[in-house]
């Protein structure tokens, strides 16, 4: 038996797919701390560009004035901010206009040539977890270990509604309805849609706690025989 040390001599890359308020982020995150591995949240890229599209007045469906603008973009990220052409837009990208009009602006392609650019350029050389709507299906489809977190859309919502500090005093229907628009475009658009990976571990979070999905998960990795 082959095993495998974490960070030692082959790249070890989870992908964690999965809709709205799933329990991405959190599960990525507290992984990434516990494995010590770098964790990369696509969204935020997708959010960024989205937030300069709506600062700049950009017209994002012509596609040859979005095309020169997000040329000109240059996005820097670590694991707790991002930043756009040197400012920083973490506090400015988790709100109501951008959740509105970031799935739209998602769905172009010259858009997500953009960020698989960048997500590319890490998946190849580095152990990482990154969660989104395509990295187990188009941007890592090699990935180590491939997660699809899914719970119920009254579930997604109401998470997402405890989560807001609510400094723009959105309703859980507001919400509802902003995640429900969200999955129908995600999962419908041509170009990359949000899919479960053929090979990737679904789990249904509706009723579990952080620590049954992270304890899941983390039985999966010891048994690929990867130590901790
Ligand atoms: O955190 P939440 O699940 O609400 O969304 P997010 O991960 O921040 O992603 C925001 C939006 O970006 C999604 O609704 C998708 O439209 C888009 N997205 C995508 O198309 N592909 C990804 N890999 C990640 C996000």
């Amino acid at each position: 038996m082959v095993v495998h040390i974490l960070w030692g001599d082959v790249l070890f890359r989870i992908a964690i797919d999965g809709p709205a308020g799933s329990g991405k982020s959190t599960i990525a995150s507290r992984l990434a701390d516990r494995l010590n591995i770098d964790y990369v949240d696509s969204g935020s890229i997708y959010r960024a560009i989205t937030r300069a599209i709506i600062d700049n007045r950009i017209n994002y469906k012509n596609i040859a004035e979005l095309t020169s603008f997000i040329q000109n973009l240059n996005i820097e990220f670590d694991s707790s901010s991002i930043s756009v052409n040197g400012v920083d837009f973490s506090a400015k990208i988790r709100v109501a206009s951008v959740n509105s009009l970031v799935s739209e602006v998602a769905a172009i392609s010259v858009v997500r040539k953009k960020v698989n650019n960048i997500l590319g350029l890490i998946a190849e050389k580095q152990n990482v977890i990154m969660d989104g709507r395509d990295i187990g299906t188009v941007i890592i489809p090699d990935a180590e270990l491939k997660i699809f977190l899914n719970a119920s859309v009254e579930e997604r919502a109401r998470r997402r509604f405890f989560e807001l500090n609510n400094g723009e005093d959105l309703s859980y229907e507001d919400v509802l309805a902003n995640i429900i628009h969200r999955d129908n475009i995600d999962s419908s658009r041509e170009d990359s849609p949000l899919t479960k990976a053929a090979d990737a571990i679904e789990i249904d979070t509706t009723k579990l706690t952080i620590d049954d999905i992270i304890r899941q998960i983390m039985e999966r990795i010891s048994s690929k025989n990867y130590a901790l």
